[in-house]
């Protein structure tokens, strides 16, 4: 059937039979790929890395030179079902603009997403000034609102930007640096919720109301909360790979307060800026970073999320091919183009029935003449490299899981992670190694993974709905305090 040619590369014993058995890969094709097989130890040591500089991250002086950010969010708790309201939210980071009507309702504990309208970003735009963003953002919410005859009302919004940014309150969000296909001149350093109300005043028709900042991964972690009260970590591998989970607030040293835990944006995709992950970065991972707009940041991003995957691959089919290991040496002009192998061809060229059709598909599709050795070579090559980005993944999450069972002294941690994006989302084999990854590097934690249901949007509204809550409750206290002080006057 030709189906176990397409056993994970991990699978070392596999690997031998398919070789001589069904493809007699050649030993160069071999010897290509053998740098994408990151072995039990090697991810063990990787984790490792990532555990220090978690700490970098964390740390009051070690934090402005450390490569993984770890973003304070201000989100200090989960939702507790008692949220409620109407919101507003936007969404901005992935593959498409979304502006979004949510309804979180009380008694049902649940999040209705009313309505939601996509608005494409233009690729010149995403390159372009950042007034003209934030001027088309405001554009299309503001038809948004019409459609939905909301325009009159002044609803609370949720923002979910997701970019790495330097929180200073929920509502004010300093933008570091942007990352995947944004380079948006004069936003980077401004903080974000400016740039949106500025541009919303520019044109003065409507309002909105209080505004909270949300990275995807926090939304992800909040929209699942809501089903889950154990949800603790929000990881994304989409066009983008993060992840953000619970941390003792005691540990983030540049926020006052000992008690209670907060959110923490990790920004992972940086890991490796510092030189740390040379050892297992190939030539290829090295083009894709020097080609890419913004060289020399988020290498560990760009070994592992969909924006890149399909250029590895791109990368070392035309290296294949031009030493002749490939469709007799011939290339055709769409595999020499960049970016021309999606990420989504790995997913359906890898697919377990119908894979090999499909990759011929697509290989005819791209102009090449393939024979049957040619079509099983390219999914071993698309094998392994989504099977290193899983596992770089389950490593890094393995690492994060570890550090909330070592904070709370447990032996044993039982936990749940929110996930979404496209990569783990679609890819037929990604979320299985992934968790046999982080089972085998955090073999005392239990992990439940819950897909999240348009984190997003959702999401962003239970980080409105949670900030508004909290805020209410100071407010509660702050009157009580004063009725108890004149309680106790009069006893
Ligand atoms: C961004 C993160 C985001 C991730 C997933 C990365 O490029 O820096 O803020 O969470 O993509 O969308």
């Amino acid at each position: 059937t030709g189906q176990d040619d397409l056993l994970p590369l991990s699978h070392s014993r596999t690997l031998r039979k398919t070789n001589l058995v069904r493809v007699a890969l050649p030993l160069q094709v071999q010897e290509y790929l053998e740098p994408f097989h990151l072995s039990v130890e090697k991810l063990r040591e990787v984790s490792a890395r990532l555990r220090k500089d978690l700490v970098r991250g964390l740390g009051k002086h070690s934090h402005h030179k450390a490569p993984v950010k770890m973003l304070p969010t201000f989100v200090r708790a989960t939702p507790d079902g008692t949220e409620k309201g109407d919101f507003l939210a936007l969404d901005l980071g992935g593959t498409n603009f979304r502006v979004l009507h949510v309804r979180v309702v009380e008694e049902e504990q649940k999040v209705l997403k009313m309505d939601s309208q996509i608005c494409a970003i233009p690729k010149e735009m995403m390159l372009g000034p950042g007034v003209q963003l934030f001027d088309h953002i405001a554009a299309c919410l503001n038809d948004f609102l019409v459609s939905q005859n909301l325009k009159g009302q002044t609803l609370p919004l949720g923002f979910t930007f997701s970019f790495p940014c330097e929180q200073k309150e929920i509502d004010k969000s300093i933008l570091i640096r942007w990352t995947k296909g944004f380079n948006c001149s004069g936003v980077e350093g401004e903080d974000v919720v400016k740039l949106l109300k500025e541009a919303i005043h520019r044109r003065g028709d409507y309002d909105i109301g209080s505004v909270a900042m949300v990275n995807d991964t926090v939304g992800t972690m909040m929209s699942c909360g809501y089903r889950d009260q154990s949800c603790e970590i929000g990881m994304i591998i989409g066009t983008g790979t993060n992840a953000c989970y619970m941390e003792e607030i005691k540990n983030v040293r540049r926020v006052e307060g000992e008690d209670g835990r907060m959110c923490i944006n990790t920004e992972w995709g940086g890991f490796g800026d510092d030189g740390c992950l040379k050892d297992i970065r190939t030539e290829f991972d090295v083009v894709v970073d020097e080609t890419s707009i913004n060289p020399g940041i988020h290498n560990f991003e760009k070994m592992i999320s969909g924006m890149y995957l399909g250029e590895i691959v791109r990368l070392l089919l035309v290296r294949l091919t031009e030493n002749k290991l490939l469709f007799e040496g011939r290339t055709s002009e769409a595999l020499l183009t960049p970016d021309a192998f999606e990420t989504k061809f790995m997913s359906e060229i890898e697919e377990r029935d119908g894979g090999l059709e499909n990759t011929q598909n697509i290989l005819t599709e791209l102009g090449l003449k393939w024979d049957s050795v040619d079509s099983r070579i390219v999914r071993l090559v698309c094998n392994a490299v989504s099977s290193r980005s899983a596992r770089l993944c389950g490593a890094a999450l393995a690492t994060l899981a570890n550090r909330i069972r070592v904070n709370r002294r447990l032996d044993h941690l039982k936990t749940t992670v929110g996930v979404d994006g496209t990569v783990y989302k679609k890819h037929p084999n990604f979320s299985e190694e992934l968790r046999a990854t982080v089972r085998l590097l955090a073999p005392d934690c239990d992990i439940t993974f819950l897909v999240s249901e348009d984190g997003s949007g959702k999401g962003a509204a239970m980080v409105t709905a949670v900030a508004q809550r909290l805020a209410h409750q100071t407010r509660l206290l702050e009157e009580s305090d004063g009725e108890v002080d004149d309680e106790e006057e009069e006893d």
